[in-house]
Order: structure tokens, then C-alpha cells, then sequence
């Protein structure tokens, strides 16, 4: 296996993977939140719902089990097959995130797993908010979970392990800060075993750091209303302030 030039490439080497290494996800309670969120802040009546950096589908499928009309983006061909196989029904496109280009035709966004991050530099993150609040119908809500920059704990990473048939994978991702500006990096390792072959992938992508304070003011001033939550998809849980994990609702006003 040769090194991944890139987050896009390292996505395509992954896709089939990918949902083996998320299997401790729970997307059923993420997407039973969203739907929460979208009762109690939404004011539009419809159902359709679009998934910013949609990866295996894992969302949609959910979202299209309970009755929405969905859509998702990825700039990765691969995931987006993956998506294909799991939503047939899905529309899906092939894009950058802050190129998404529609207009009040969502009830409901949504941008998962930190994936908002993957937007570099931070006027491009931004552009991915303005074009949620372009999408969205009035009365639509954009949910998704970001970390704050001023928590991220540069010794602390996740590694998960899996085996199947003849094979082991060792899969570590540690983000890392180094406390100014606004470049954040996401180091990841795989390392996969099989038959006495040892390969390993390398990769660090480039994200954006950014705060709650920040996105909460930009938010705001594109007219959302915004309402930070902790991060936790069992229960709304207002935003002590003080944690770094959160889940961000932002409402379009009816007009
Ligand atoms: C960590 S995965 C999350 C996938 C999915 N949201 C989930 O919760 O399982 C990040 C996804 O973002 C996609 N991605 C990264 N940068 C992107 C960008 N600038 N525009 C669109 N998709 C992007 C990757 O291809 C990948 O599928």
C-alpha cells in the first residue's frame, strides 16, 4: 500500500473499511437526536434532509428509514459508493463541502463526526456555514458536533483494533494543536497485518481549528439562532460553557 497523498486519497484506500473502524458509532441515536433537534427548533414542515460529508451513508440510511427524502455530499468518489450500496434512494454528489450550492430546499442539515473540521482555512469553514444557511428553507435547522480548539488534548487519541479472516488492523487517530492560529491536525495511523506482511499508512490532514464562541458569533451574525449543546446524543443538554465537545443547532428564522 503506498502512503496517502491526502484526506481524499486516504478515504478512497479506506472506504471499505471505513464502517468496521466506526463500528462503536452509534449512528441510530445521533440520527434519533437530529430528528429531535429538528421537532423541537425546527419550524418548516417538511422532511428533507441533506448529510454535509455523508461518508458510508450510515445517516442517510437511518434518515430514509424513518420517512425523510435525503440527499448527502463527499468529496470522496469512493464513500459516496459505499453510500450508493446502503441508499439507492440517496441523491448524492460528488463535491467540497463549501461549494454546496442549493437554496432553500432543506429542512434539515446535518454535518457529522467532526467533519465540519476537514475545512481549511477557517473563511472556508466559514463558507460552509453561509452555504448550510443558503440551503436551508426558512424555518430549516443545521446540526453537527465540533470540538473547540482550546480543549484539544494533544496526548489523547483513539486506537480501535480489528480482526477478520486473515487479517489485523490497528487504526489510531490523535488530533493536534499547537495553540495558535488556526491550523489543526489530525495524525493518523493504520497498520494492518496479514500472513506475516506488516503494512502501515501514515497520514496528518489538515483541519480548522476554531472555538464555540467563534462559530456561535458567525452563526449569529448570518441570522441563525443557536442554541450550543453538550455533547451528548442521549438528551439535550445545554452547554456548560466550560467543555470543549459540543453539539451545535443553528435554526433558520421562518423569515
Ligand atoms: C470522519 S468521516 C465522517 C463521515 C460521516 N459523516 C460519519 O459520521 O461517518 C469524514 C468524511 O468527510 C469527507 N470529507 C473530508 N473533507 C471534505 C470536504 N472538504 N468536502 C466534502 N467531504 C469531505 C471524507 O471523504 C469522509 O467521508
Amino acid at each position: 500500500m503506498a502512503p496517502p497523498e491526502n484526506a481524499h486519497q486516504l478515504y478512497a484506500d479506506l472506504s471499505q473499511y471505513y464502517d468496521r473502524f466506526c463500528r462503536d458509532i452509534n449512528y441510530a441515536q445521533q440520527c434519533a437526536y437530529a430528528q429531535r433537534v429538528l421537532a423541537a427548533f425546527g419550524r418548516s414542515s417538511g422532511n428533507a434532509y441533506f448529510d454535509l460529508a455523508c461518508g458510508t451513508g450510515q445517516h442517510l440510511r437511518h434518515l430514509i428509514d424513518a420517512g425523510f427524502e435525503v440527499g448527502g455530499l463527499d468529496n470522496s468518489q469512493a464513500m459516496l459508493e459505499q453510500a450508493a450500496q446502503r441508499c439507492p434512494e440517496a441523491h448524492l454528489v460528488l463535491a467540497d463541502m463549501a461549494d454546496m450550492a442549493a437554496h432553500n430546499r432543506y429542512d434539515l442539515i446535518s454535518c457529522f463526526l467532526y467533519s465540519l473540521h476537514y475545512n481549511h482555512p477557517l473563511q472556508r469553514l466559514e463558507q460552509v456555514l453561509q452555504r448550510a444557511w443558503c440551503a436551508l428553507k426558512p424555518g430549516g435547522i443545521l446540526v453537527f458536533d465540533m470540538v473547540d480548539k482550546n480543549g484539544i488534548e494533544n496526548h489523547r487519541g483513539l486506537t480501535t483494533y480489528l480482526q477478520e479472516d486473515n487479517q489485523t488492523f490497528e487504526f489510531a487517530s490523535r488530533w493536534h494543536y499547537a495553540g495558535v492560529g488556526d491550523l489543526l491536525q489530525l495524525h493518523l495511523r493504520i497498520h494492518r497485518h496479514a500472513q506475516g506482511v506488516s503494512n502501515l499508512w501514515q497520514d496528518c490532514h489538515t483541519m480548522t481549528a476554531v472555538s464555540v464562541t467563534e462559530v456561535q458569533t458567525f452563526l449569529q451574525a448570518l441570522g441563525f439562532e443557536v442554541w450550543i449543546m453538550e455533547h451528548n446524543y442521549e438528551r439535550f443538554e445545554a452547554w456548560d460553557g466550560a467543555s470543549f465537545n459540543v453539539v451545535v443547532v443553528a435554526a433558520k428564522p421562518e423569515n
